[in-house]
């Protein structure tokens, strides 16, 4: 069974598609797919853009052409929720698109033609990565210390919430929170795609599961904190989360 590595930056799937063996790499859709063997398992590593479409396409190719049975995505997210701190890490339990509005034809966030809001994430997946996840703050305190983060870092699960949008104010990341808050939504992060893997993962009939490391907090530095962190952190957080993900 072919597991899909679905990475957000080419910083997180630099060192995994160098663990792979036997890596193949193929060109399709203006992407590259790398395969290979990793832990005993048939990987498929791949970048899924920025963005929703970009993220849906590149779920759809790992599925329809490369025999993708489960998809498992790291990236990194804004933090929303409260006491969700810059190197925490977020595993989604659900996701939903914080810019989908067919209001008044359909309630606000509700997905037309699906009779629902939010998207689940595979149980089973999901426990794998949080506890990958868990190992994995535990023993991050070296790369955290070198981005300036003041607490220990800690592992969340909950809802995601994606949209096409990088949310680099104080006002937009509070605005977010507090509109999806006051509809029942307790939203801990914010990024750029998930929901659209799960989206197209269901459709498929494809277990899914996400983790996301808080690289900012969705305020006026996040573009900042961003960049620093993605330098700094990023790249292994992914690999030793993958690594643990797949030995269990
Ligand atoms: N990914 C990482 N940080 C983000 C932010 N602030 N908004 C959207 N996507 C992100």
């Amino acid at each position: 069974m072919t597991i899909a590595i679905l990475s957000a930056l080419p910083q997180e799937q630099e060192g995994l598609v160098h663990a792979l063996s036997d890596a193949k790499g193929t060109a399709h859709a203006g992407r590259m797919f790398w395969r290979g063997r990793l832990h005993g398992h048939d990987v498929v590593c791949a970048l899924s853009g920025i963005g929703k479409v970009a993220a849906a396409t590149t779920a759809t190719a790992l599925i329809e052409r490369f025999g993708a049975r489960r998809i498992a995505f790291t990236g990194v997210a804004g933090g929303l929720g409260e006491g969700v701190r810059v190197g925490d890490v977020v595993v989604a339990d659900e996701y939903l698109q914080h810019d989908l509005d067919a209001s008044p034809i359909f309630p606000r966030w509700e997905m037309p033609g699906y009779g629902r809001t939010r998207l689940p994430c595979d149980p089973e997946m999901t426990a794998a990565l949080l506890a990958a996840a868990q190992a994995c703050v535990a023993e991050a305190g070296e790369d955290l210390r070198a981005a300036h983060a003041t607490t220990a870092p800690r592992a969340h699960q909950g809802l995601i919430a994606s949209g096409d949008q990088f949310v680099g104010t104080a006002g937009a990341s509070s605005a977010l929170a507090q509109g999806l808050r006051a509809a029942g939504h307790e939203v801990l992060a914010v990024e750029m795609e998930g929901a659209a893997v799960a989206q197209a993962c269901l459709d498929y009939g494809v277990p899914f599961a996400a983790m996301r490391t808080v690289s900012d907090r969705a305020d006026d530095s996040a573009h900042v904190d961003f960049a620093e962190f993605v330098r700094v952190v990023a790249s292994r957080y992914a690999l030793r989360v993958v690594d643990g993900f797949l030995r269990r």
